[in-house]
């Protein structure tokens, strides 16, 4: 295992499919309340650039069930907000914690970081990628599928991190990802490219009805990520026609599920019915970024979870 989880693909398809089969484990655990204390005295720093609902009380909650503890730094309190370096955070912080987590606004501060740090650093989400939301993902998948080889995953609305991490996961799961986006919101080239290089199968199109036409999931995600509220009006505009509503549904399979990493904003991306339908697994996709990140954390910091 690489020392940082920066990417979904920092990680083999071996160590993924293991990372899963812990999550699995340990949600069984906390669910029969059974400590699983693999943690005990190690310390978790989280820094939150953004805001966080799931993210933050996930990875705290993680921690002090795993016997840990995490600290959640605001830069706007810390020497980073009044000019101090990335690079001079990552070396101090890494003498004090085990681990670091960190949300921010540029990737490459994120990189910069682990680069830094001699202890493993955690990408909580950055403009280009949500890798933690993707495994938790792939949790809840493997949880209803089993196998997820050829299940087929139609991304409908923005391209942005969170659908670049699924791009990038396809080449570990076998799962085929299209995306169905307005040209100016597609996925970038270099994210495209690099998913097929490494194996990956993935399409591209505008058009939601021909995505959504074979899929075993569609997938959603606010049209108006972190820092990029400035574009609201042009990108709700390039959007509309894009929404997973009922006549969108309509047109998958009729056992297809739904999923949304949230926030979600009812009537933009994914209608209320929709959201509250039957077919969708958002609270689920939800639950499982506690257990989900708790595994990795075991996995990056942590001794083997011992077999039942
Ligand atoms: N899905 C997700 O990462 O949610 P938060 O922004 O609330 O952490
Ligand atoms: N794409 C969204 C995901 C939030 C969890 C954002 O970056 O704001």
């Amino acid at each position: 295992m690489k020392k940082d989880f920066l990417s979904i693909s920092d990680i083999s398809e071996y160590e993924l499919e293991s990372i899963v089969a812990d999550a699995v484990r340990l949600k069984r655990l906390k669910y029969a309340g059974t400590a699983h204390e693999y943690l005990r005295g190690k310390s978790l720093a989280m820094i939150f650039e953004k805001a966080s609902t799931r993210t933050r009380v996930s990875f705290e909650v993680g921690m002090s069930d795993l016997g840990g503890h995490a600290l959640f730094l605001n830069p706007q309190d810390m020497q980073l907000g009044r000019g101090e370096e990335v690079r001079d955070t990552a070396r101090v912080l890494a003498r004090y914690v085990d681990a670091v987590m960190i949300r921010a606004y540029r990737h490459d501060a994120v990189e910069e970081f682990a680069r830094y740090s001699t202890v493993p650093v955690i990408n909580g989400l950055s403009d280009r990628l949500h890798p933690c939301q993707v495994l938790a993902d792939i949790m809840t998948l493997s949880e209803r599928f089993g196998d997820l080889r050829d299940l087929k995953l139609a991304w409908i609305g923005d391209g942005n991190n969170v659908c670049n991490s699924w791009l990038l996961s396809s080449a570990l799961t076998g799962m085929e990802i299209t995306v169905a986006s307005p040209p100016p919101y597609q996925p970038k080239d270099a994210i495209v490219t690099r998913a097929r290089e490494a194996g990956g199968r993935v399409r591209i199109t505008t058009d939601p009805a021909e995505a959504v036409r074979d899929a075993d999931i569609l997938y959603t995600d606010i049209w108006v990520s972190m820092g990029d509220e400035q574009q609201r009006t042009e990108r709700l505009r390039a959007l509309k026609g894009y929404t997973i509503d009922e006549h969108l549904l309509a047109r998958a399979p009729p056992d297809a599920l739904v999923m949304h990493c949230l926030p979600a904003h009812r009537g933009e991306e994914i209608t209320d019915e929709v959201i509250e339908g039957p077919q969708s697994i958002v609270w689920d996709q939800a639950e499982n970024r506690l257990h989900a990140q708790k595994a990795l954390l075991v996995r990056l910091i942590g001794a083997d979870i011992p077999a039942e």
